[in-house]
């Protein structure tokens, strides 16, 4: 599909803004919205409750999704948010006390709050400090101990962008026995994730944001090996094997990841990210990060003529992503006026962030700096 055709999906590029916050939210295309309606129609009026269809989407979902991340599909399970399936490994784990947990001062609090909860089991948290956005694989290595026994770090960090290489964190992982536990919340639908390749134990992601869907349905992978390693907390009636048998009252968990699923999920959820995806997948993720990673570029450029240096300015490709970010003392305020001329860029922690994703081209950053330039 050309760029043009694409970009005439997207409603919203025809109104005068410029949206550059996909790593907070990502405007959906019209077929997304059409799938949608035709679900809402169908829960109104005709067919109202065809569970064992819904069941096939969610199924034909997971077929697509684990193309992407390259596992099988039985090795994914839907949830709601990120937060949620942190918390399924951190609280189906056994913990000894002195176990020894790694992560980062730069991670979202989804993959921060569940490990740090296991403080009172007297678990130690390290919280690695970074340095200028960045995330140090050597100061991570050298965090660990005989008793590290899981490392959780984002693909792509929400604030500064800085991507991590995956698989030589999972390379150190693999050496020293550690579980592996990733949040590619900003990176899925980004760049490329490939489980076997980074040697992923568990990855947790959502749909609202880089993958264009809707809030409130999130996924995650979990290898073989951990699941055996889960004491399961929380059970309902679709995480056994025969679920439709309801009064037979057996736990017998189902084989796959889906067993972590305990009832009906966000279906609607499912309508949407099937059709977003499919969008996202006939493109290629490949072609998506080549054009992500150009306009990343592009933007880094045009911020530095204007004297604004990016987060991100002096790493190479491979620690980029979507998101650039700058540090300003009036990030606030300029982000404010941005939003009266229709720009959409986020601020977190006093840092501009700025989010474009594969489908914005050049002119959409030179109209955006030419917007910054009329509020500085
Ligand atoms: C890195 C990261 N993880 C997780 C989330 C969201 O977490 P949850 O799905 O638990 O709401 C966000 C942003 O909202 C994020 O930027």
């Amino acid at each position: 599909m050309a760029l043009t055709n694409i970009r005439g999906l997207y409603p919203h590029l025809k109104q005068d803004g410029v949206y550059f916050n996909h790593a907070a939210m990502g405007p959906m295309n019209i077929l997304t919205q059409k799938a949608i309606d035709v679900y809402v129609k169908g829960r109104t009026i005709q067919p109202i409750d065809p569970f064992a269809q819904y069941l096939e989407w969610s199924n034909l979902l997971k077929e697509n999704l684990s193309e992407m991340l390259n596992c099988t599909p039985d090795r994914l399970a839907w949830t709601d948010c990120v937060g949620n399936a942190m918390n399924m490994v951190a609280q189906g784990l056994e913990w000894n006390k002195d176990d020894h947990i790694i992560l980062n001062d730069l991670e979202f609090p989804s993959n921060v709050y569940p490990f740090l909860n296991l403080e009172k089991q007297r678990v130690k948290v390290e919280i690695v400090s970074t340095e200028n956005g960045v995330v140090s694989i050597e100061k991570i290595e050298a965090a660990i101990t005989p008793k590290t026994k899981l490392i959780s770090i984002s693909h792509v960090q929400f604030l500064t962008g800085y991507r991590m290489d995956l698989v030589r964190l999972g390379e150190i992982c693999k050496k020293h026995g550690i579980i592996f536990c990733v949040d590619v919340i900003q990176s899925s639908g980004v760049v490329p994730i490939d489980v076997e390749k980074m040697n992923i134990d568990f990855l947790a992601g959502g749909s609202h944001k880089w993958l264009m869907a809707l809030i409130g349905l999130g996924y995650f992978y979990i290898s073989e090996e951990l699941q055996s390693k889960i004491n399961q907390k929380y059970v309902g009636w679709t995480s056994v094997n025969d679920m439709w048998n309801l009064l037979d009252y057996n736990i017998e968990f189902r084989e796959g990841a889906d067993r972590f699923q305990n009832g009906g999920h966000s279906f609607i959820g499912v309508v949407a990210l099937s059709a977003s995806l499919q969008i996202l997948m006939q493109i290629g993720i490949e072609k998506i990060e080549e054009s992500i990673l150009s306009n990343t570029d592009y933007l880094i450029n045009s911020l530095s003529e204007l004297g604004y240096n990016s987060i991100l300015k002096y790493l190479p490709e491979e620690n980029r992503a979507g998101i650039v970010s700058i540090k300003l003392d009036n990030a606030e305020k300029l982000s404010e006026a941005l939003s009266k001329i229709n720009v959409t860029v986020a601020v977190r922690q006093g840092i501009l962030r700025m989010s474009p994703h594969y489908y914005n081209t050049k002119e959409d950053i030179d109209e955006f700096i030419a917007r910054l330039k009329s509020v500085l």
